[in-house]
């Protein structure tokens, strides 16, 4: 007889550990599969922590070799132990994808390491690597399998030298020169990394811009700050094909309408990620993909064309970020549970962690233009703030979009110090529909880097700030 549960879960992510939490403090008796020998998925495994711990740690590397002797401070011999900044990486990783299985024992989740197959009506066959097989059974089925690097036909990965973001997150030596193509999240985040490290980063972009879905305002800012930062930009660039010539890739690319080749000893490919559906089963269980993309296509509850399978995560699509699929996870156990829960995808934060942070949240200026209403725009720039100058952190500003008829807000983005903590206040109001003159009202503590944001808020509804 299989195991019977009220919930299986396949793929222990950020998207199906947090189902599988939430559905067992609702009293669900739950299972959880994932072949990866940790917890966590790709986000703790090898995606947003140990992406963070490199950039905090580059990040303390630039700020004692150039930043603080401007506070007074003098460091002599500032060196890189390049294997013991990747150890700590790794120790912040264990702690968390430990402090995972802590929980699941905590909240008595059942969880088998193996691969997971649909075979029939409420069941799940889990494969481990000695192929052993086991089968579950489940009220419920729920798919939470992730995504994988997208590869690029004519830049196929090899491990070594053509490479994903994991193994751009595990390098032994600091590229002498780093390619990377696409200039989206990863690009930019890993590029940083081994630029603050060292290497000679090139970012090869087949737009005409860097961070696609970012407002355009503030993504020509940041790629201004990066280029000062040491990165060269190429956009409009697409690459043609690559060979290895004697340890070094030869990147052969169409840019902006010429051809060019770029000499690196790494590449990192990062054009995006594709859903992970393949060996799952579906198309024998019945469960549709979206034509554009192949992500899993459900309803507004998490239902797939199955019945009894759900899915969330990147693999039902954009954004596709760890924090979508966590709201995702806790709306889907909480409406299993009979709640009446929705997740309000108009107020999902965006962050990139680069330096200064790129956070977002609602429309950009181009979409609210596209809306066509008329629309009113507040601007601070930290450089203005007194708690960003007494920090020494001034580049950046808020951008507050509202409604000119009703003041609602329609969207802020912010680049600057702990922009990736600041959006949440922005966030906050969106989801209560709240106006630009609202937070301008609210009391912010002084002097914080928060009092941007309001000052932003306040030039959007009153039409100038008070310190600028
Ligand atoms: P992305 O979608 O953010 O950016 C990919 C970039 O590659 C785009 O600018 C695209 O125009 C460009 N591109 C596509 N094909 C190309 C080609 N042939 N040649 C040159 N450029 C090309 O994807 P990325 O950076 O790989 O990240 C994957 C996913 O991971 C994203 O969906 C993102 O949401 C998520 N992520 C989020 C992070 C965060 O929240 N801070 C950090 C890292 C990843």
């Amino acid at each position: 007889m299989p195991d019977r549960f009220d919930l299986v879960v396949l793929g222990a992510g950020p998207g199906g550990y947090v189902a599988a939490i939430r559905a067992a403090q609702l009293g669900m008796k739950v299972a959880t599969i994932d072949s990866r020998a940790t917890l966590g998925g790709t986000c703790l495994n090898v995606g947003c922590i140990p992406s963070k711990a490199l950039l905090d740690s580059s990040e303390l590397m630039v700020l004692a070799r150039s930043e603080l002797s401007r506070h007074g401070i003098g460091v002599q011999n500032v060196t890189l132990d390049l294997a013991a900044m990747m150890a700590r990486k790794d120790r912040v990783v264990k702690g968390l994808v430990d402090g995972i299985a802590h929980l699941f024992k905590k909240h008595r989740i059942s969880h088998f390491q193996g691969t997971g197959r649909l075979t029939g009506q409420g069941r799940v066959t889990v494969t481990g690597s000695d192929g052993k097989s086991t089968t579950l059974e489940g009220a419920a089925l729920l798919l939470a399998t992730g995504s994988d690097p997208a590869a690029l036909p004519t830049l196929p990965f090899d491990g070594t030298h053509i490479v994903g973001s994991t193994e751009a997150l595990s390098f032994d030596r600091v590229p002498a020169h780093l390619i990377v193509v696409g200039a989206g999240y990863i690009g930019l985040e890993l590029g940083s990394v081994w630029a603050r490290l060292g290497a000679k980063v090139t970012v090869l972009e087949f737009l005409p811009r860097i961070l696609g879905p970012t407002d355009a305002e503030i993504a020509a800012l940041v790629q201004k700050s990066l280029t000062k930062q040491g990165l060269t930009f190429h956009l409009d660039t697409e690459v043609l094909d690559a060979k290895l010539q004697g340890g070094q890739v030869l990147v052969r690319a169409q840019s902006q309408g010429k051809e060019a080749s770029f000499h690196g000893d790494r590449v990192l490919v990062a054009v995006g990620r594709r859903p992970r559906t393949a060996g799952l089963g579906l198309e024998e269980a019945g469960v549709v993909l979206t034509d554009r993309g192949g992500f899993v296509k459900v309803n507004e509850t998490f239902q797939t064309s199955a019945a009894g399978v759900y899915a969330i995560g990147d693999l039902i699509g954009n954004p596709m970020l760890a924090h979508k699929a966590m709201e995702e996870g806790v709306a889907f156990a909480e409406q299993r549970a009979g709640q009446a829960v929705r997740v309000n995808y108009a107020a999902i934060p965006s962050v990139a962690y680069t330096w200064p942070e790129v956070s977002s949240v609602g429309l950009t200026e181009e979409q609210v233009k596209e809306t066509g209403k008329p629309y009113r725009v507040g601007k601070f720039p930290f450089a203005a703030s007194g708690r960003a100058r007494s920090m020494g952190e001034t580049e950046g500003l808020v951008k507050v979009l509202a409604d000119a008829g009703t003041d609602r807000l329609l969207g802020v983005h912010i680049l600057g110090p702990r922009a990736s903590e600041l959006i949440a206040e922005a966030v906050t109001a969106l989801e209560f529909a709240g106006s630009a003159e609202d937070v301008a009202r609210i009391c912010h503590a002084h002097p914080t880097l928060s009092e941007a944001v309001a000052e932003a808020a306040r030039a959007a509804f009153a039409g100038m700030p008070l310190h600028a």
